[in-house]
């Protein structure tokens, strides 16, 4: 802003008098904050949308969002099998036209922009830790932030799987790879016996509840902005065969007896995980867990040539079918694992992004036969794509935090 014009005419007497006139209404203004039981509210500028809970909703069409890419398939952290666009997926670039409008009357969901965010973020460094979903989730919000700043310094932060470093903003983004977040290895009969070969046990995973995944464990000490997910592993059979291939859950270094199914296990990793997580990082430190990603497999499960062949986003009638953990459909997991994860989180000062709900509808949106593999992908998601509505959520709740 230019400063004020003076005039020259202006005297010092009339001067003073001018200046006390304008600092009666500062000084007032001063004395209110100073006194207000929260001053800190009337510095947040999005107190308006405080209110908005952004995890409910539905898409709108919107012609413009399709347009106005922040990033397009030429992004090379796009894991292959989620460019869409370059794969010729048929709905590609239609998948794009559609806005996350939440229920609330007046609520407005703010993109993230890419620039704000470098600059808001500046000397600061943000950790994914989790399965490739938050990898999908890294690799859009990496996207959204080369395309308006492309001088990046690719390296691994301890542990990380990838990471970058914005250099004109010193922002690094990494991805730590953990599916348990706990350690797990295989394990099998000792054939001098113990107390799982006792109950004939003869092979399987090890899974220590109470120990970090390595990739993570220092992650803790230096982020400042840390997003968690886990969920897709537990309930994956195909993997933890629950007969030849069981998870064995330990703890203190001992097998967990009687021994605790996949649900039960995961309860106990959230557990000392969160603790591990609240001892280990700085009191300052901003943390997230994010909700499950849901899957859209439509006439059977991954591995029983289930499909996602869909359009357009589910209507909400469509979405219960779907997911209402009363029909026990396919893609339950979804809500399964959100039941554990709000029972964890209850207690804990993890902040919990919750991108259920907005996902659940976005069966037109995953690689579906476009993935590269064998089957079709309805698990992991097109970039560009949903998951940029998640890092808009990411954003918006950071701009609520104060101190990042
Ligand atoms: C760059 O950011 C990191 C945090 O990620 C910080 O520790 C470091 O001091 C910053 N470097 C400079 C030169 O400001
Ligand atoms: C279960 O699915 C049916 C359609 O298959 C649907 O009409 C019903 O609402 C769903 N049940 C619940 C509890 O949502
Ligand atoms: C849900 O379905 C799976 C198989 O699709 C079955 O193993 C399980 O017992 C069912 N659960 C309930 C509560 O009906």
């Amino acid at each position: 802003m230019p400063p004020p014009a003076r005039s020259p005419t202006t005297g010092p007497r009339r001067r003073a008098l001018v200046l006390a006139l304008l600092l009666l209404p500062l000084l007032l203004l001063l004395l209110h904050l100073a006194s207000a039981p929260a001053p800190r509210a009337h510095r947040k500028p999005s107190s308006r949308s405080q209110a908005c809970d952004y995890s409910a909703g539905e898409w709108v069409r919107d012609p413009v969002a399709g347009s106005s890419l922040r990033y397009d398939d030429t992004c090379k952290e796009i894991f292959k099998g989620w460019n869409c666009i370059s794969n010729g997926k048929a709905n590609a670039r239609d998948l794009l036209g559609w806005r996350w409008t939440p229920a609330g009357p007046g609520c407005e969901f703010p993109r993230l922009d890419p620039r704000r965010f470098l600059e808001r973020h500046r000397d600061t460094s943000i950790g994914f830790v989790g399965d490739s979903l938050n990898r999908n989730m890294f690799a859009s919000l990496v996207c959204m932030l080369r395309g308006v700043s492309s001088e990046v310094r690719k390296w691994r932060p301890a542990g990380a799987d990838r990471g970058f470093t914005f250099l004109r903003y010193n922002l690094t983004v990494a991805y730590h790879r953990t599916n348990l977040l706990v350690r797990y290895g295989r394990w099998s009969a000792n054939p001098n016996g113990g107390t799982l070969e006792s109950l004939g046990y003869k092979q399987g995973y090890r899974v220590d509840v109470d120990i970090p995944d390595q990739t993570w464990v220092e992650a803790c000490s230096f982020h400042d902005v840390l997003i968690f997910n886990t969920g897709h592993w537990w309930w994956a059979p195909s993997k933890f065969d629950p007969i030849r291939s069981p998870m064995l859950f330990f703890e203190k270094g001992r097998p967990i007896v009687p021994p605790l199914l996949p649900p039960a296990g995961l309860d106990l990793a959230l557990q000392n995980m969160i603790m591990f997580a609240n001892k280990a990082m700085r009191p300052n430190t901003v943390k997230f867990f994010r909700t499950q990603s849901p899957r859209h497999f439509e006439g059977g499960d991954w591995n029983e040539g289930g499909s996602c062949q869909r359009n357009q986003p589910l209507s909400s009638e469509e979405v219960e079918e779907f997911f209402s953990l009363d029909n026990n459909s396919t893609n339950v997991e979804a809500r399964l694992v959100n039941q554990h994860l709000v029972k964890a989180l209850e207690q804990s000062s993890f902040r919990v992004l919750d991108i259920t709900r907005m996902s659940e509808f976005r069966a037109d949106a995953h690689p579906s036969t476009t993935g590269g593999k064998k089957h079709d992908d309805c698990m992991h998601w097109s970039l560009p794509g949903p998951t940029d509505t998640w890092n808009d959520l990411l954003a918006s709740s950071l701009e609520a935090v104060e101190n990042v």
